[in-house]
């Protein structure tokens, strides 16, 4: 049954995906944004499952499709959805690295209810998990991993959203010696990836937007990993806000209890364009090819996969990349 749903998660991000790698390099963010929610609205309806999308494309007067609190699927398990349907819509438009199709779901009221605001966030993997604070400073967390990791700090990468807002913090972590993955785009990459060896990057810090960081945690909850927030409002409007959706403290820490309640957490995403993660969707004429990630807390799996749907009548070979 778990797995089951799992896969059925899965075709959620896959169709996502093969939507918006269509517009792969366009230059249109907008349309490769609309096709992804397009074709996981789509997807989602088919599912055996009474489904509340808790993070998503914005409140309900603002996304007419996968708006905070629409219910999805065709009735069944109760379950909370997290969904960022493409996440990184630049990074796609311009056929830059590391855009994915995403989400996480959870039992019904475990996952945290954030507004489109923006988090201070700190990830690591599961070997310096204990080791971070979103409170310690860029220095402390990065000696942290790297005492944790036993490298010195010299062989810690940071990875970091480009933004002038984090002109102070990226002075601070080249002055502490650590080397830093500068990303334009794409935060809950830039957090997953710490937790998967191969990245080349351990650990993320930053502000970047609160509903990706309630997707991150999930990832790291399945993953054993860290993930710690504290929100960064713009103004009075974006705390009101939290504040009637949110059931933590919404001044306070936002650990992983707070951000996923839940052992039974899962989080799928499938890339778009290529990256350290996952490979893009490519299309071939005869078909096209998807890789995903399913990460389960509740069975302790992580699969990725690589999915072929075949749509011409022409036959081909179906390769191993
Ligand atoms: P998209 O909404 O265009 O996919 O952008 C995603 C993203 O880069 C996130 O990964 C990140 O958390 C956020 O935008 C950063 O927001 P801002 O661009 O306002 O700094």
């Amino acid at each position: 049954m778990r797995t089951t749903r799992i896969v059925e998660m899965i075709e959620v991000t896959e169709a996502a995906a093969l939507a918006a790698g269509r517009w792969m390099g366009r230059g249109d963010k907008h349309a490769a944004d609309a096709a992804a929610v397009d074709a996981m609205r789509s997807a989602m309806d088919t599912l055996d499952i009474s489904g509340t999308i808790v993070i998503g494309e914005g409140e309900r007067d603002e996304a007419p499709m996968l708006y905070i609190g629409e219910e999805v699927g065709r009735g069944g398990e109760e379950i909370d959805i997290a969904v960022d349907p493409l996440e990184g819509t630049n990074l796609t438009a311009y056929g830059q690295s590391n855009s994915l199709a995403v989400l996480a779901f959870a039992p019904k009221d475990t996952l945290l209810h954030a507004p489109d605001t923006y988090m201070m966030k700190v990830a690591t993997g599961p070997v310096a998990a204990d080791a971070i604070h979103v409170d310690a400073s860029p220095a402390e967390n990065c000696a942290a991993v790297a005492k944790a990791l036993k490298r010195p700090v010299e062989d810690v990468v940071v990875c970091v959203l480009d933004r002038e807002r984090h002109t102070d913090l990226i002075s601070e972590i080249r002055a502490c010696g650590a080397r830093i993955r500068l990303i334009s785009d794409g935060d809950v990459f830039g957090a997953v990836a710490t937790a998967i060896e191969g990245t080349g990057i351990h650990l993320y810090l930053g502000i970047g937007a609160a509903p990706e960081g309630v997707l991150a945690a999930a990832a790291m909850r399945c993953i054993g990993g860290q993930f710690m927030g504290r929100f960064a409002f713009r103004d009075e409007a974006d705390r009101e806000r939290a504040a009637s959706m949110a059931k933590c403290d919404i001044d306070g820490v936002l650990d992983m209890d707070c951000l996923v309640a839940t052992d039974e957490a899962a989080f799928i995403a499938t890339g778009v364009t290529d990256g350290e993660l996952l490979r893009g969707v490519k299309y071939f004429g005869q078909g096209s090819r998807t890789h995903s990630v399913a990460m389960d807390a509740a069975t302790g799996t992580v699969r990725f996969i690589e999915t072929v749907y075949k749509t011409g009548d022409e036959p081909f070979w179906v390769r191993r990349d």
